[in-house]
């Protein structure tokens, strides 16, 4: 409510609450300017800032606070709430009445139009670090060398890095990802910056944890194609690893530990200082004009704070916004018959006739998850193409144009935003300056 409008609604949403404590008449005037609000709010189409506004609406038509808070308000004015015949108010309760007034509509306003302010985006603060695998600086360094190690693939010619490049943010830069020799994937390589957020690991979330995850590819038969019993012989005979593990784990080489190490590791990798953080934080010239226009727009009337929202700019939740499938899905027959594979693995019967990447269905088998992916980090998002599950948007012109369509075809989780080229302008300038942090800057290590 504050940012997506004019300036005049930022002075009125300070003083309306105090206006109102001193003359409780201007109660009409409020209900008034808010109900005007709510109606602007409704033609930009912005869902949060609608409801925020309702509910406001909603409170000041109680006009006795004491119907929402009667315990707060009337131990503050000592005004017994269900009695009989209330007591006449004597200057002192009226005073506390006023105080109590102005504290909770302050605060209520505040509560609701901050959450519409900026569509809770948060700047980064901590990232979360489980206890069972705390951080210590030589863990983090064993993590990076197995990170780079070769070895974790079963023709020692891949390491994680092969397909999430530190130059290339963390990805492989390509449409579908690359793959183990021969062998073609299926999806496009996420970045790995800002992961430690992640609450589903995958475009699918079929995994929850970082250390759960690491050992996926190296069992991958079209990722890194490794046997795990032989990963294990193959390091246990390295001195320098056997050495570290013991440093680290106070025990011997596993392939839990491997992915832990790996894991702490990952959860290094952090956006941080991005123009926006330092919006957020209160600078105001963090942004350039048009990155500003941008930010309004994504939390105003293109409403992509729904789902792209938080420190991570990204709710841990999966739609279907039915993207167009990548043409070597069923053009290329080694995309095809990974695509098969995958779904044989997750039980999908009729595998053999698939199509299309059945998204988050593979896991759940629940038909409202068909097609669906988890909403992405838009962090370094600049940095990151190609786009989507796929790669299918080689640019994020591509992208921005698919949302102001309203997304693929039949989808019902996004619908067209209507936007000026301008708006698409400036919508993408925020993607890109406002949301790219320093530069990750890692220090090859050498491989023992
Ligand atoms: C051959 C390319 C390739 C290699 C090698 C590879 N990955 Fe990936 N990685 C991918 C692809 C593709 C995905 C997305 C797969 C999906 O969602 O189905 C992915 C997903 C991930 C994710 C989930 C990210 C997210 O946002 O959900 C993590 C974490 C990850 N990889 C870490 C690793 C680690 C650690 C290694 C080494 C042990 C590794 N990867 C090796 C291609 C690769
Ligand atoms: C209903 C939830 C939802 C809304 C609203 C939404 N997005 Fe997304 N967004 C997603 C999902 C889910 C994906 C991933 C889709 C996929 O991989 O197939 C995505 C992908 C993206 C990507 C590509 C990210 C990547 O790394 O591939 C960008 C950029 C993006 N969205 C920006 C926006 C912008 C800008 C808006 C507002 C105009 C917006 N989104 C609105 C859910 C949403």
């Amino acid at each position: 409510m504050l940012r997506n409008n004019s300036g005049i609604d930022t002075v009125f949403s300070l003083i309306l609450p105090i206006a109102i404590g001193i003359k409780p008449g201007l109660r009409g005037f409020a209900r008034f300017y808010i109900m005007i609000l709510y109606l602007r709010n409704c033609v930009q189409k912005s869902r949060s800032n609608t409801l925020s506004t309702l509910l406001f609406y909603c409170l000041l038509l109680t006009r006795q606070l004491n119907i929402v808070m009667p315990e707060v308000l009337s131990r503050a004015s000592r005004v017994p709430v269900l009695s009989g015949s209330p007591p006449k108010d004597c200057g002192n309760d009226k005073l506390r009445k006023f105080v109590a007034e102005v504290i909770i509509f302050t605060t209520l306003f505040f509560a609701l139009s901050l959450n519409a302010f900026a569509g809770h985006l948060e700047p980064f603060k901590a990232a979360p670090i489980p206890k069972h695998n705390p951080q210590t600086p030589e863990k983090i360094e064993l993590g990076k060398k197995l990170f780079f190690d070769r070895r974790l693939s079963g023709d020692s010619t891949m390491s994680c890095a092969t397909c999430h490049m530190p130059e290339l943010s963390f990805t492989d830069g390509q449409d579908i990802s690359l793959s183990y020799p021969t062998t073609k994937n299926w999806r496009n390589s996420p970045t790995l910056i800002n992961v430690v957020f992640q609450k589903y690991l995958f475009h699918d979330g079929r995994v929850k944890t970082l250390e759960d995850q690491a050992l996926f590819p190296m069992m991958s038969a079209f990722e890194m194609n490794k046997n795990l019993d032989f990963l294990e012989e193959q390091i246990r005979v390295v001195p320098e690893y056997v050495e570290a593990f013991k440093k680290v784990f106070n025990g011997e080489v596993t392939r839990e530990r491997i992915a832990m190490a790996i894991a702490a590791f990952e959860r290094t990798l952090i956006s941080r200082n991005s123009p926006l953080d330092k919006y957020l934080a209160g600078d105001k010239n963090a942004l350039s004009s048009d990155a500003r226009k941008g930010l309004e727009i994504f939390i105003g009337k293109g409403e992509c704070t729904e789902c792209h929202h938080g420190v991570n700019l990204a709710d841990n939740k999966f739609y279907a916004l039915n993207v167009p499938e990548n043409p070597v899905l069923l053009n290329e027959p080694g995309v095809t018959a990974t695509m098969r594979f995958v779904a044989k693995v997750y039980h999908y019967k009729d595998y053999r006739n698939l199509k299309e990447d059945p998204g988050r269905y593979l896991i759940t088998k629940d038909k409202m998850d068909w097609k669906a992916f988890r909403t992405p980090t838009l962090r370094d998002i600049s940095k990151t193409a190609p786009y989507m599950h796929n790669g299918v948007f080689g640019t994020l012109d591509e992208v921005v144009e698919f949302l102001d369509k309203g997304g693929g075809k039949g989808n019902k989780a996004l619908k067209p935003l209507g936007l000026s080229a301008e708006e698409k302008r400036f919508l993408k300038t925020f993607l890109v300056e406002a949301l790219s942090g320093e530069d990750i800057v890692i220090k090859y290590p050498e491989i023992p």
